[in-house]
């Protein structure tokens, strides 16, 4: 049995002990969710959504007796993916005998509804010309039911909310529903990308514009992500040594790229041994070539005015704009400034004061070494 485990994990939502700092965040969802006001939460990928929402909806349960649903709206395209993904939800999360009741409700309305294994995707696919609208209205309003039983109160996370955007009116559809369930019902609507989370709740003209206060989730502090990794050689019996102070630096407080480059660590680390500098250096390499696809990825998806604004960001050191950098890369001013609108849209690049970043540190370190490798690391 192998039990020198390493205790970076980096691939996948984390469990709620293993989160590093977001308390104030947390106490700020309970009491949102607690007090009925609906909230959306922005981070880019990878800053640990889903791990904080998943602690939320924890503690809401556990110590507010609040019905927990979490609801991963991740890449649906129409109607009937809609309601597949929120039946689902509440198969997984419903217990006892809320689940019960709601179960019965389901059945009972005769829309191939149910919380066991066949719900209503088995009769979508029975028969495709099903019209999947019913069923989504009975499952928007389960809050409702869920209430007549015993006055509880439901927190409902939409997580990659944006996606919703794909599917036309369903942003109207929702706000038809949750304007009814404000007595029984709180929100979280949580995304990645800034422009169309703007789309949906700061236009005028959209259903859900001013219904959810905005929270964002920052980078981590260096001095946090040092203690964490300090502690987890430490309680694996090793050490972390001088190759700490580099990791932070190249991390730059972005959550996941920071357990990745500890995971890395860790394993070039002897049992029982300290990191010396040159395991730190192997780790940032084999961390850099484990990503090299999906750079490369990244990159070619991009159009060349923004691969040249990205360059521009990288060589201007944050200011893009320098006429010196423009000129190396021919690019106009104002074919920049279109491009980085862009970047920032999709959360490529965040703008900070008069300064760009490029939010994942090591896409950032990749770019400016395109120049001398062509892509090869
Ligand atoms: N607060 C945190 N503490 C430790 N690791 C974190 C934290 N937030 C994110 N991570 C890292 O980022 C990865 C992705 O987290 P996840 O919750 O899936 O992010 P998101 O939902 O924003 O894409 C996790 O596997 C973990 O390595
Ligand atoms: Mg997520």
């Amino acid at each position: 049995m192998i039990t020198d485990v390493n205790p970076f994990i980096y691939s996948h939502p984390i469990a709620p002990e293993d989160i590093i700092d977001r308390d104030e965040e947390t106490e700020q969802l309970l009491a949102s969710a607690v007090g009925g006001h609906y909230v959306r939460l922005y981070a880019p990928r990878k800053y640990g959504k889903t791990s904080l929402l998943r602690r939320v909806l924890r503690d809401a349960g556990r110590r507010e007796g609040m019905i927990p649903i979490l609801v991963d709206l991740y890449g649906v395209l129409s109607i009937a993916d809609v309601a597949i993904r929120f039946e689902r939800a509440y198969a997984r999360q419903l217990r006892g005998k809320v689940r019960s009741r709601v179960e019965e409700f389901l059945q009972s309305t005769g829309l191939g509804l149910s919380l066991g294994a066949l719900g209503v995707s088995a009769r979508l696919q029975l028969d495709p010309r099903t019209d999947p609208l019913p069923a989504l209205h009975a499952l928007l309003d389960l809050p409702l039911r869920l209430e007549e039983g015993g006055g509880f109160r439901a927190l409902i996370v939409l997580d990659e909310f944006q996606d919703i955007t794909k599917v036309k009116q369903m942003d109207a559809l929702l706000r038809s529903h949750i304007q009814f369930q404000g007595e029984v019902a709180s929100f979280v609507f949580a995304g990645s990308e800034p422009g169309l989370m703007r789309e949906l709740f700061e236009d005028r003209e959209r259903p859900l514009y001013g219904q959810a206060v905005p929270l964002r989730l920052e980078r981590l502090a260096d001095a946090d992500i040092a203690a964490y990794i300090v502690d987890r050689f430490r309680v694996t019996g090793r050490s972390v040594g001088d190759a700490l102070n580099p990791l932070v630096a190249v991390a730059r407080g972005h959550p996941q790229r920071a357990m990745l480059l500890a995971y890395r660590l860790w394993a070039a680390t002897e049992p029982g041994g300290t990191a010396e500098l040159g395991d730190w250096t192997r780790a940032h390499a084999a961390a850099l070539a484990e990503l090299q696809p999906e750079f490369d990825a990244n990159w070619r998806r991009l159009s060349t005015s923004a691969q040249k604004a990205l360059r521009a960001v990288v060589a201007g050191g944050g200011s893009p704009f320098q006429r010196r950098v423009l000129e190396q890369l021919d690019l106009p001013k104002s074919t920049a400034r279109a491009a980085l609108q862009s970047l920032v849209a999709n959360a490529t690049v965040e703008q900070k004061d008069d300064d760009y970043v490029i939010i994942d540190p090591l896409f950032a370190e990749w770019i400016a070494n395109l120049r001398e490798t062509s892509g090869e690391v």
